[in-house]
């Protein structure tokens, strides 16, 4: 008996002082985290920057693993060695590096030129997030504004064309009623004994419409509508010549933007790597695909295109959508970077879109509207400081595209 309670204190102590250093640990890493909102927000736009095209922080695989609850898995040592070179430590031999990469089917993560500071921030965002999505998973069910705005819209065209229906209908039983109306009574007069036959005549007038057909009145309005009709579409016609709004070519690849910039969230400059700082956006080459698809997907037939194409060194030949014509000068990083123009003013919900399709006409009247309307950007951009305190002498107005010469012909022509 007294044995055993010697064993039990033994134990006891040994328990104790093993959860003790556990907890300690674990506590260290724990406070190495910050807590602080802007140390998170400052993560989070890190993240969202950086990371959301291959992770979530949930337990869902996207490209890598799920970051949910990371901050636990890890030590921070370990992240931020990870974070700035998953290369340089999975070569180092650390086994738990070796391990998730080869799970992965060694796809590599790109290095992230950070500070320790922003990697820190990195997981303090993951952590609060893994954090949330614990304590409230109702939460992340909810449907975000975005998800509502867009489902609204065809709710909006269905419950129009629906009024439309039933207005038809309406109109339908009304001519019915208005038949059956004329018929009874016709019926009625001709069964009454108390018409004369003049009345009786009357009553029993087919409409002639031959003489209907060939009055002046007739002929004169038919005409004027098949005029109006005819010249309608020429003018259309005529203004439309060049114009492809709308134009949506099949490619040779089934990509798709709705699934890549909409679901998996990637930059558009991810793949558009001009955008930001030259003339043309880019079309991306078939290694910006290989980053994500030399692991993912691998058995699609659609995926199968690019394995031929990096194989046989042939590009694949994407069709161009939008195709101004040579004698314009359209540049994107004066638009993106400088004007602080969103992609999808002038090109549309990209992000929803299963095939691009041309949003905008890319008319010279489109271009000019814009100028004339569109305010200059002087935030963060003190080239126009002197020029905006000028144009504020002259006019209370902002200062437009228009009043930096955005209407001159020799500014967009060659
Ligand atoms: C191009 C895709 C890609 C991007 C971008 C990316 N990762 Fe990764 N990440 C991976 C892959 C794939 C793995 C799995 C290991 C491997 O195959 O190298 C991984 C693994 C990890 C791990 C280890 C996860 C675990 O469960 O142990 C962490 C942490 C991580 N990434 C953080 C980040 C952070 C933070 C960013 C953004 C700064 C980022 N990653 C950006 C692809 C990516
Ligand atoms: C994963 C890579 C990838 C991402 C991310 C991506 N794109 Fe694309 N984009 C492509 C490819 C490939 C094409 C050519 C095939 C096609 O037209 O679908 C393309 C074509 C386009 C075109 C038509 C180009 C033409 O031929 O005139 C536009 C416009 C466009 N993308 C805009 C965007 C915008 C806006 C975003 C962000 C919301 C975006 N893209 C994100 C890969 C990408
Ligand atoms: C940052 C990662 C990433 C990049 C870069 C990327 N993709 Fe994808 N792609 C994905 C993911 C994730 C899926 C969805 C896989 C799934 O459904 O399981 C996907 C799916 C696809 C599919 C659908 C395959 C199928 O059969 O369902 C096609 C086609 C595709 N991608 C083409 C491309 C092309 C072409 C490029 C280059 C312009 C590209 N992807 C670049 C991540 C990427
Ligand atoms: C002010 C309007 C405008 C904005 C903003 C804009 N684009 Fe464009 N984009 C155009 C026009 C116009 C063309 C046709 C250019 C041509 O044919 O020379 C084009 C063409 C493209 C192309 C085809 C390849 C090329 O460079 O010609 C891609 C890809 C593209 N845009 C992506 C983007 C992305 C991604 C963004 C946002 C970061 C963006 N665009 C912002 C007007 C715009
Ligand atoms: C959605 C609005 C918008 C549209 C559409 C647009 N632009 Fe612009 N554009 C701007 C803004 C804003 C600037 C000013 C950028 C800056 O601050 O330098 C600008 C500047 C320019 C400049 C430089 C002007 C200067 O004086 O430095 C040229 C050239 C130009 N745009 C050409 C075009 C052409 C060509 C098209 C049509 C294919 C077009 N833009 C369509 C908004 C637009
Ligand atoms: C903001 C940019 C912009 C400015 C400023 C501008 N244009 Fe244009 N212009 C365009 C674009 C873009 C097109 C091509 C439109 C198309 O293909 O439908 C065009 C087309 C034209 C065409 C038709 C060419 C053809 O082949 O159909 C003529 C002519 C023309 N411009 C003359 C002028 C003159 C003259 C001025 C000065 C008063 C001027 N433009 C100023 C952008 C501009």
């Amino acid at each position: 008996m007294s044995v055993n309670l010697k064993v039990l204190t033994k134990l006891s102590a040994k328990f104790a002082v093993i959860s003790c250093l556990l907890f300690s640990t674990f506590a260290a890493y724990s406070q190495a985290i910050p807590t602080e909102e802007a140390v998170i927000t400052a993560g989070k736009a890190l993240f969202e920057n950086n990371c959301t095209q291959c992770h979530k922080v949930t337990d869902e695989v996207v490209v890598g693993p799920g970051l949910k609850g990371v901050h636990v898995r890890r030590p921070m040592p370990w992240l931020i060695k990870w974070i700035r070179n998953s290369t340089l430590l999975i070569n180092s031999g650390d086994a738990y590096a070796n391990e998730i990469y080869n799970k992965f089917g060694k796809t590599q993560m790109q290095s992230f030129d950070f500070k320790d500071a922003e990697i820190v921030s990195i997981v303090a965002y993951i952590k609060s997030e893994s954090e949330k999505v614990v304590a409230a998973p109702a939460a992340s069910a909810a449907p975000t504004d975005g998800g509502t705005a867009t489902a609204a819209q065809p709710q909006d065209t269905t419950s129009m064309n629906l009024i439309l229906v039933l207005f038809v209908a309406i109109l339908a039983i009304i001519l019915i009623v208005l038949v059956l109306i004329i018929s009874i009574l016709t019926k009625y007069l001709n069964n009454s004994t108390s018409l004369s036959d003049i009345d009786k005549e009357v009553v029993n007038t087919k409409y002639d419409f031959a003489a209907v057909y060939n009055s002046k009145a007739f002929k004169g309005i038919a005409t004027f509508v098949f005029v109006l009709v005819v010249g309608k579409a020429c003018i259309d016609g005529m203004v439309g010549i060049g114009v492809s709004q709308g134009y949506a070519p099949t490619q040779p690849i089934a990509f798709s933007h709705k699934l890549h910039a909409g679901e998996y969230k990637i930059n558009c400059n991810y793949c558009h790597t001009g955008v930001y700082k030259s003339k043309s956006a880019s079309i991306p080459s078939t290694n910006i695909c290989m980053n994500c698809h030399n692991a993912i997907k691998q058995e699609s037939p659609e995926i199968q295109k690019l394995y031929k194409a990096i194989s046989t060194g042939r590009p694949i030949e994407w069709v161009r959508v939008h195709n101004l014509p040579d004698l314009a000068n359209f540049n994107h990083a004066t638009h993106a970077k400088v004007g602080g123009i969103e992609c999808k003013q002038c090109h549309g919900p990209v992000e929803q879109m299963e095939v691009v399709q041309q949003y905008s006409s890319l008319t010279m009247g489109w271009c000019i509207n814009c100028h004339r309307e569109t305010a200059v950007n002087g935030k963060d951009n003190h080239y126009y400081d002197a020029l905006m305190a000028a144009h504020a002498k002259n006019s209370k107005e902002p200062m437009k595209v228009k009043d930096i010469g955005g209407l001159e012909c020799s500014k967009c022509h060659y």
